[in-house]
């Protein structure tokens, strides 16, 4: 079975109905990311950060994956597939697909602020945190998110999957936030890449075929291709 290894972000849930970052209208012409997704904005108002991810949480709780996402679960009859995901909704696993690695952290979830190993998950009936929350060691709560100047522990894992793909496909990412965006040069070379995006993405890699469509359409035509490419 080929390995298709897929990495996604905020642009394969757009069509959930869940905001993007950088598109206009995005979350970031909203917020300022150094308020929201920094630990220096997390210590100056921590109330406002757990407000902001307690909305997200709360609109990927009732967000339903698309057909981006069951497209790509569909995949696992004929490929094995590894999904390497920014997003910090559940929206891949909801949809089906049984192999999916979080860059960026899990609305979902929420750690002490003082052990990040003790994570503790949220559900629909009780998915806010508040000042004053706290873990089993007494410390307060934070959601379970890599903000902006923090390690991304799950980096070295991602790399390792990428060196082992025969295809590399990358849906609805800007690439503008490394390490991530850097993920794709882990990939053997001549690796066929295929780029899923309404908008243009600028990147430096070779053997890239874009399909200028949205997430849904987008795995509809990636099948398609890889039926006939194969
Ligand atoms: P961006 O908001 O930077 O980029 C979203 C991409 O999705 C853009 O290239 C859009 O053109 C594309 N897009 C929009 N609608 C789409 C659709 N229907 N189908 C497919 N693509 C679509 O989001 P990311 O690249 O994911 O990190 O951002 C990366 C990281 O920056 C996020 O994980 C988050 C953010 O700050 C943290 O908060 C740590």
């Amino acid at each position: 079975m080929k390995h298709v290894v897929v990495l996604t972000g905020a642009g394969m849930s757009a069509e959930s109905g869940i905001a993007t970052f950088r598109d206009s209208g995005g979350l970031w012409e909203q917020y300022k990311i150094e308020d929201v997704a920094t630990p220096e904005g997390f210590a100056r108002n921590p109330q406002l950060v757990l407000d902001f991810y307690n909305q997200r949480r709360k609109d990927a709780f009732v967000a339903r994956p698309n057909e981006g996402h069951i497209g790509l679960a569909q995949m696992e009859a004929e490929y094995k597939m590894s999904i390497i995901t920014q997003n910090v909704d559940d929206l891949h696993e909801r949809a089906g697909s049984s192999r999916v690695l979080h860059l960026h952290g899990e609305l979902a979830k929420v750690r002490s602020t003082a052990n990040p190993g003790l994570i503790y998950e949220l559900t629909p009936d009780k998915a806010e945190i508040h000042l004053g929350d706290k873990a089993e060691d007494g410390s307060q709560l934070r959601p379970h998110i890599v903000w902006f100047g923090e390690a991304v522990p799950m980096i070295e894992e991602a790399m390792n999957i990428v060196q082992t793909a025969d295809i590399l496909v990358v849906i609805g990412t800007s690439l503008n936030v490394y390490p991530a965006a850097g993920l794709l040069q882990y990939a053997p070379t001549r690796t066929p890449v295929y780029l899923i995006d309404p908008n243009e993405v600028r990147t430096s890699q070779s053997y890239v075929h874009f399909i200028r469509k949205g997430a849904s359409e987008g795995v509809r035509e990636l099948r398609r291709l890889l039926r006939n490419a194969l």
